[in-house]
């Protein structure tokens, strides 16, 4: 078991939704430095104000992931890169060919880094994206990759290079592969996800959209839950070279999460369906066996509690 008190550590999309969570909890850790990389293509520098509350000495700074000279200094002296930075799957529906690019140039730009020893280890993110809709549930880390959209092509793509560098040239690294997370922060605007992009809704007095007719199941963790995991995934030494699923290893459906919101929020009318979005996978359910043979790997707050938390901060922000 390792620790990373006292050391560097660079996070790619730091000031995004679960990189300023997973900054918040390195913080409890008492890292030497922490190093937040971020274009701001989704992310905000507000996310990083609890942060920077308690760790005022955090260096943000505002670049290109993908940019091997500019990262090549970003990562003087760092001892462990936790990679997170993307564009998500809603822009490779749009930018199809950009979306992919960009996000296998930012993982192939750091698994370069770590080649060259200019720092220590890689926590890679994956996605659960990769495995496209569930051929049997629940899904292992054997279930085979079909992704459904150049999104999910692109962490797919990262996976396999960032597994051929540990393969070929020893790259210290672990790939944590998130089920779908939720809670305060997660970007509500352009490109959100269902669950920010329905309180939003509701709270503007607008009806609530499901795309399809919402029986597609998905397993949604806190992304509270993640961040501890990945911080766990780096302290255990017998998770190198291993992909690992973080998942609450609970499923829903579309239909009955819009229902819990609307009960939070006291919405009463039905939602409106639209067309299914191209790509859209059925079924999701991680199997977390691995997760917690290697690391005691342990989901702690329920849908329930993770809901109401993550409602109370939207209502917060907007003053609802
Ligand atoms: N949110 C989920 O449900 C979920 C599920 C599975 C996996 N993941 C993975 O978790 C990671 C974080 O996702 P998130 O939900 O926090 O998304 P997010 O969009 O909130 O965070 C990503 C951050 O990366 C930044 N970014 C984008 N392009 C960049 C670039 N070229 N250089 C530097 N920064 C750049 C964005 O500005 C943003 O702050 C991603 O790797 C994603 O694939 C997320």
């Amino acid at each position: 078991m390792t620790s990373l008190k006292g050391k560097s550590v660079l996070i790619t999309g730091g000031a995004g939704f679960i990189g300023s969570h997973l900054i918040e909890k390195i913080i409890e850790e008492k890292p030497g430095g922490i190093t937040a990389v971020d274009n701001f293509f989704l992310g905000e520098e507000s996310n990083l104000d609890k942060a920077k509350s308690s760790f005022p000495e955090i260096s943000v700074e505002n670049i290109d992931a993908s940019d091997y000279e500019k990262m090549k200094n970003a990562v003087k002296g760092v001892d462990v890169v936790f990679n997170l930075a993307m564009v998500p799957l809603p822009v490779s529906l749009v930018k199809p060919s950009w979306a992919f690019d960009i996000n296998v140039d930012i993982t192939r730009v750091i698994c370069e880094l770590g080649r060259e020893g200019r720092f220590g280890t890689l926590v890679q993110y994956s996605s659960s994206e990769v495995y496209g809709t569930a051929l049997h549930s629940k899904m292992s880390e054997t279930h085979p990759l079909l992704p459904c959209t150049p999104y999910a092509a692109s962490k797919a793509a990262c996976d396999h290079l960032v597994h051929s560098y540990y393969k070929t040239f020893g790259l210290d690294m672990v790939i944590i592969r998130p089920f779908n997370n939720y809670g305060p922060r997660q970007n509500d605007k352009s490109y959100a996800g269902v669950i920010p992009i329905t309180i939003k809704r509701i709270m503007s007095g607008e009806t609530p959209v499901i795309f399809g007719d919402g029986t597609q199941t998905r397993d949604f963790l806190y992304v509270e839950d993640t961040a501890r995991a990945t911080i766990d995934a780096f302290k255990q030494q017998n998770t190198r070279g291993k992909t690992m699923n973080v998942a609450s290893g609970r499923e829903i459906s579309i239909n009955d999460l819009v229902k819990a919101i609307c009960n939070e929020l006291d919405w009463t009318k039905p939602p409106a369906h639209e067309k299914r979005r191209p790509g859209d996978v059925d079924r999701h359910l991680g199997d977390i066996t691995l997760a917690k043979q290697l690391m005691n790997f342990k989901p702690t707050v329920a849908l329930e509690e993770g809901i109401k938390r993550t409602v109370d901060w939207y209502r917060e922000k907007y003053s609802v």
